[in-house]
């Protein structure tokens, strides 16, 4: 018989003290989700930014299943990934097999681990079994012993992950940095916490996710199949500094010859501090049922989506278009073809709603399997070439003709040294080869959309 799975999720007030948010309820075939009557009174941020107690009250918030669509859609982002690389998901089917449960993916074994993984996850929510498990957890002491650079614990991921060796033992984890939250998207991170190194360079050392005086970082660790990605990570996150956008604090480091790169969470603050944080595609799939995939929305739905919703959250929808756009020619211009809908994010909740910093701006055109140039698809009209298409798109997103040019102009500028920085990089030559191939032209076609 198909499981109901009861169980709860709990945020953290301003003060970091724990917070009950509601009752959730999750079948094969729907997430329902009610507000407890003390979450509604205080005023705190919703669930997810279309699931607001503004909109929906003391009423069940029901979602009802779909492909590619398990549960709610913000609670999505907390079942670990399916990659083969995916560290959680190794962690939690060595714990499920050790319990003697099914380890396949499929729907109860992925909602089991949500569940063993729904703590301090990115964002605002923590999902928990049941109240029991959430006031344990919430009274638990952290562990500030903190991992160094010559441990057994960086051994195993570099053999194993950066190496391809097959290293890998959840026990090391667990043993080092205790139960593993979980972080979306395709490259294997681990969320824990550093001291922070101010100016400086950073030591290296981890420790546990909140733990004190440190702040929290999403760690990446650089799999062999994508040799260089952090490095180029790295530098396209110090381009998009320099070039005036809002970037997290980041430190790339060498660990026993394995790369990582360190970056500071924008959705925590000192003293357990949570910030609402959710993805632009958990927004679309929540209100959208036609939402399926990544490619059901195109670059020119995406403002129209926006006025819908500044109409149930306090976001500043002519700035949020205009910064989107800013990006995506970033994007463009630097071979970073997947800025999909999972790398942009709201952050605040429904009443202080505002774009996300840059993150995860990878020039993924390096790789021949992600050399596309537009992740999310550009509707174009009969015979519209890619620098009409730009254009209609600059002024589709809030500018006016002349701030259009002007943006473009500013983006070509940003990247005017960016080929030769990366022929700079300690990158290897297939990487460069292929940016060095693909980005004059998209150069050219800019230069064009600008003089239109
Ligand atoms: N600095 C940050 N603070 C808070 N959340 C973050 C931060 N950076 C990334 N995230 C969240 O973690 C998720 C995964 O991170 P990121 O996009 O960097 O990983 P990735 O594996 O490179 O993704 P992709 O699959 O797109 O290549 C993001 O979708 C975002 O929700
Ligand atoms: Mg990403």
């Amino acid at each position: 018989m198909a499981r109901v799975f009861n169980n709860c999720i709990w945020s953290r007030r301003a003060d970091g003290t724990p917070v009950k948010m509601g009752d959730l309820t999750v079948t094969r075939e729907r997430t329902l989700f009610v507000y407890t009557a003390d979450y509604l009174a205080s005023g705190l941020p919703g669930m997810a930014l279309l699931a607001s107690p503004g909109i929906w009250g003391d009423q069940p918030i029901e979602f009802n299943t779909r492909e590619n669509f398990p549960v709610h859609p913000r609670l999505m982002s907390i079942i670990p990934g399916e990659g083969r690389r995916n560290i959680q998901r190794r962690v939690f089917a060595s714990m499920l097999a050790k319990l003697g449960k099914p380890t396949t993916p499929g729907f109860e074994t992925d909602w089991e681990m949500a569940l063993m993984a729904g703590a301090n996850t990115i964002g605002h929510l923590f999902l928990f079994r049941d109240d029991l498990q959430a006031s344990q957890w919430f009274q638990r002491p952290v562990s500030t012993d903190t991992v160094g650079t010559r441990s057994r614990f960086w051994r195993m991921l570099r053999e194993d992950i950066s190496l391809d060796q097959a290293a890998f033992d959840p026990n090391v984890l667990a043993r080092y940095i205790g139960p593993t939250p979980t972080a979306g998207g395709m490259i294997p991170k681990l969320l824990v916490s550093i001291k922070d190194p101010g100016t400086g360079p950073w030591s290296g050392a981890i420790a546990r996710p909140g733990a004190p005086d440190h702040i929290d970082v999403i760690l990446k660790i650089e799999p062999a199949e994508y040799k260089d990605v952090l490095t180029l990570e790295n530098l396209c996150l110090d381009l998009h500094a320099r070039s005036g956008f809002d970037v997290p604090r980041h430190w790339l480091r060498e660990i026993d010859g394995m790369r990582v790169l360190a970056v500071e969470r924008f959705d925590r603050g000192p003293k357990g501090f949570v910030r609402p944080q959710e993805t632009f595609r958990s927004v679309i799939a929540s209100g959208d049922r036609s939402f399926i995939s990544n490619e059901d929305v195109a670059m020119d739905e995406l403002p129209g989506r926006l006025d819908r919703l500044g109409e149930v959250c306090n976001l500043d929808v002519t700035a949020a278009k205009k910064e989107i756009y800013r990006r995506y020619l970033m994007a463009m211009l630097t071979g970073n073809g997947d800025l999909h809908l999972e790398n942009i994010s709201f952050l605040g909740g429904e009443r202080a709603t505002v774009l996300s910093p840059v993150y995860d701006p990878a020039p993924m055109r390096a790789w021949p399997q992600h050399d596309t140039r537009s992740a999310i698809p550009v509707s174009f009209a009969e015979g519209e070439t890619w620098p009409q298409a730009m254009r209609r798109l600059g002024l589709a997103y809030g500018h006016t003709p002349s701030e259009c040019r002007q943006a473009i102009e500013q983006a070509l500028t940003n990247t005017a040294h960016y080929l030769e920085e990366i022929g700079d990089a300690p990158v290897e030559a297939p990487r460069k080869t292929r940016l060095e191939k693909i980005l004059p032209a998209i150069r050219k076609e800019m230069a064009e959309a600008m003089l239109r």
